[in-house]
Order: structure tokens, then C-alpha cells, then sequence
């Protein structure tokens, strides 16, 4: 394991904070402002041009992503969701077919797989980088599974040669759900390439965010790109992908309205440029709060980098802990004024929409103490240094005062 303790590496004089200042668990209002004068040029370029959805912008932003994340084929949809549904279905899911997902993950990546028209089948995670654990891939497969589903979560990948191998035996395609991984690399391969395909959303919070929602479906598959570029526009195989000329003459799927609107686009495009440096603060800040709290008392466990890590970089899209009391801790931080949020506080199997398919408490219990235990910390490239700092003395206090 590798706890990013490394000495502290923030020196800049940074705004100060004052003892009664809240800490927003996000702020996209900070990041807007920065890069405003970037998306107007985009934005007014859209308005100019005035077409608005499945435009020009659309176009430009596919390229500019498959450029950055080398991927064949891009297609941008209205969100990550959406793309999962719209990548199960171009990779020929069947109705009833089965598809390995993680018990600890947000409720899309198993709501996408019934959307689709499949069976989620849930399996356990790894403690250390809360994703699907290979080793419990073979107790899942049945005669109906046809895909698994690795998910990559918080900081960095699953184990993509333990997933890989798992395919190979049991004849599984991956489909990657890299929601949250834009920028992460596994030996230089960017996450949504280690499969069939994967999804990037956009969702305003995450690491490359819109102003609204929005996602894209990542291939290196001709036959897959194709099919879900007609899916995204009611199944209607007309519009460009990435540059690929087509005239829309008859609808050859049963698709959905799921196309990105340029607004989006523009933003998206405009954040893109920044997105390496803004990944470059958000593991510079992860490094800081792990120097600051990895002697904290109450807390048991700090991001912590598998043993494999030398196979990636970590990107921080969220900095999560693993604490004692951790609903007092966190109403005791809201009263603080300090925002928080629990990355996934009921785990997949428990959730009351997947009731019928009859696991229960105990089934996965990985996933049950993540669940119970986790909480994530503000964490966007401008958070600054000094809210860091009263995030991190606000949980000393807390547990000083003998929480446990
Ligand atoms: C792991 C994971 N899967 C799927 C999604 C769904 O993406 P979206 O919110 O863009 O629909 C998200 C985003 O919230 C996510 O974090």
C-alpha cells in the first residue's frame, strides 16, 4: 500500500479562511469563474452558429476527446447513464443476459444493465480500491453471464489484468464503467479502452464537468461506435461520428434522445485544455490531506493506492476516509459548516430496486463496510489550502473530543 504521505508539497500563498467560513463540498461556481473567458469563446461560438443539439460543438469536443483520451471512437451522449445503457446495447446485450457488477458502485452502473435490458449479478470488492475483486468473479458467472462490468471508483482503476483474465476464462466481454476515470491510465491506456468500451460522464461534479449532465461512450469498436452513435438519436445512424460521414435514410434500432447539446459541448471543450493541471491540484490537495490526517485517531483508513500502482497514476475525483462514527462526523462537519457526502451509503445489492433479485445483508461484506464506513472530503482544484486545513482540524476536534 501506498498512503500518499509524502511530505507536504503546498507553498503558495493561498487566501485565508476564517474560523467561521463554510467549506462547500463542491463548487463549480469557482471553476466557471476561472475559465470563464475559455467557454464564452466556445459558448458564443455555439450561439452564433445556432444549432444546438447533435451540432458542430458536439463534433469538435469528440475529436478533441478521443484525441486526448486515444480512444477510435467518442460519441457524446446527454450522460453517463445513458452511455452505459447505449454501450451494453451496441455490444449486443441480450434480453436476460447477465452482467457481473460490483456491489459498491452509484445505483446507475446496475439501473443501466435492467435499462439495457440485462440481469445485474453483484459480486464483492477489493478493500483497497473499493472495485469489483476478480478473485470473486467465478462464484458470479452462471451459463446466462455475457459481460462484466469493472467500475472505477474515487482515486483509481479495478485490476484490469485480474478482470482481463477472468474475461478470457469465462468468456466475458468488459465493458468499462469509467464514469468517474477520466485521466486515469493503466500502463498508459486511458480508462474506457481496457474493453470493449467504456463511458466518461460529465455530470457537473466530476473531474471533467458540464454545466448540466452529460457522457460519452469510449470504443475502439468500428461495429460498436456505429451502433451507438444511432442509438444516442433514436436509432437513426445519421449524424457524423467523430468526422464519419453518414445521411440518415431509415431507423435501423429501437433507440433513445440521447444526444449531447453543444452548450454542454462548449464547456466541456473549453475545461478539457485545463483538465490536466486541474488533476494536477486535485492529487496535490489528496497528497495534503493524507500528510494532515494519517494520524488521526477515528480514522482507519486514507486513500490508499493498491500494491499495483505502479501500473497507474491516480487521478483524486474524490478523497474518501474510512471512519469511525462516520454519520455523527459528518453532521458534526455540516454544522461546521463544512459539506461532505457518502460515496455509496446503501450498497447495490441492499438497494430496494433490486430487492426481487434476493440477496441480503451479509452477501458482500467488503462492500457493506465501505458503505458503512466511508466519507468523502471537499475535493476541486479551487478548494484552497487554508479550507483543506480547517477540514482537517475540524475532524481532529471531532475525534479529541472522544468520538469514537
Ligand atoms: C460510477 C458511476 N457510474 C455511472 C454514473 C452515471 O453518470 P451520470 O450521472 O452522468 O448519469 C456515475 C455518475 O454519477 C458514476 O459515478
Amino acid at each position: 500500500m501506498d498512503t500518499l504521505n509524502a511530505t507536504p508539497v503546498c507553498s503558495a500563498v493561498e487566501p485565508e479562511h476564517g474560523p467561521d467560513q463554510p467549506v462547500p463540498f463542491f463548487s463549480q461556481a469557482r471553476s466557471f469563474a476561472r475559465l470563464w473567458p475559455l467557454i464564452s469563446e466556445h459558448v458564443n461560438d455555439v450561439i452564433d452558429h445556432g444549432k444546438y443539439s447533435h451540432g458542430h460543438k458536439v463534433a469538435e469536443f469528440e475529436r478533441a476527446l478521443a484525441a486526448y483520451t486515444g480512444a477510435e471512437h467518442v460519441i457524446g451522449v446527454n450522460s453517463g447513464t445513458d452511455a452505459l445503457v447505449i454501450l451494453l446495447r451496441a455490444c449486443g446485450l441480450q434480453p436476460a443476459d447477465e452482467v457481473i457488477v460490483p456491489a459498491f458502485s452509484f445505483i446507475a452502473s446496475a439501473s443501466s444493465v435492467v435499462a439495457a435490458g440485462g440481469r445485474p449479478v453483484f459480486a464483492d470488492i477489493e478493500p483497497d480500491t473499493y472495485a469489483l475483486d476478480p478473485a470473486r468473479i467465478p462464484s458470479a458467472v452462471t451459463p446466462r453471464t455475457r459481460f462484466v462490468m469493472p467500475v472505477h471508483l474515487f482515486c483509481q482503476l479495478a485490476d484490469m489484468a485480474g478482470v482481463a483474465d477472468m474475461s478470457r476464462r469465462y468468456d466475458l466481454t468488459v465493458v468499462e464503467d469509467s464514469a468517474e476515470a477520466i485521466g486515469m491510465r493503466w500502463h498508459g491506456r486511458h480508462a474506457g479502452r481496457l474493453g470493449r468500451g467504456g463511458v466518461l460522464s460529465f455530470f457537473p461534479t466530476k473531474t471533467l464537468g458540464a454545466i448540466g449532465d452529460a457522457g460519452a461512450v469510449l470504443t475502439d469498436d468500428l461495429q460498436v461506435a456505429e451502433i451507438a452513435n444511432a442509438l444516442r438519436h433514436h436509432g437513426r445512424p445519421g449524424r457524423t461520428l467523430n468526422n464519419f460521414p453518414g445521411i440518415a435514410t431509415s431507423t435501423e434500432y429501437l433507440g433513445f434522445n440521447s444526444k449531447m447539446d453543444d452548450i454542454q459541448a462548449a464547456v466541456l471543450l473549453a475545461k478539457l485544455t485545463r483538465l490536466d493541471a486541474d488533476i494536477a491540484r486535485r492529487n496535490l490537495l489528496a497528497r495534503e490531506y493524507s500528510v494532515r490526517l494519517r494520524d488521526c485517531p477515528g480514522i482507519s483508513r486514507l486513500p490508499a493506492l493498491s500494491s499495483r500502482a505502479g501500473e497507474q497514476e491516480p487521478v483524486f475525483y474524490v478523497y474518501l476516509i474510512e471512519v469511525d462514527s462516520r454519520d455523527e462526523l459528518a453532521a458534526w462537519l455540516a454544522r461546521r459548516g463544512i459539506g461532505t457526502e457518502t460515496y455509496y451509503p446503501l450498497p447495490l445489492h441492499l438497494q430496494p430496486c433490486f430487492a426481487e433479485l434476493g440477496y441480503t445483508r451479509g452477501d458482500f461484506p467488503v462492500a457493506e463496510a465501505a458503505s458503512a464506513r466511508t466519507l468523502a472530503l471537499p475535493l476541486y482544484p479551487d478548494l484552497t489550502l487554508p479550507e483543506l486545513d480547517a477540514v482537517c482540524a475540524a475532524i481532529t476536534e471531532f475525534y479529541a473530543g472522544g468520538h469514537r
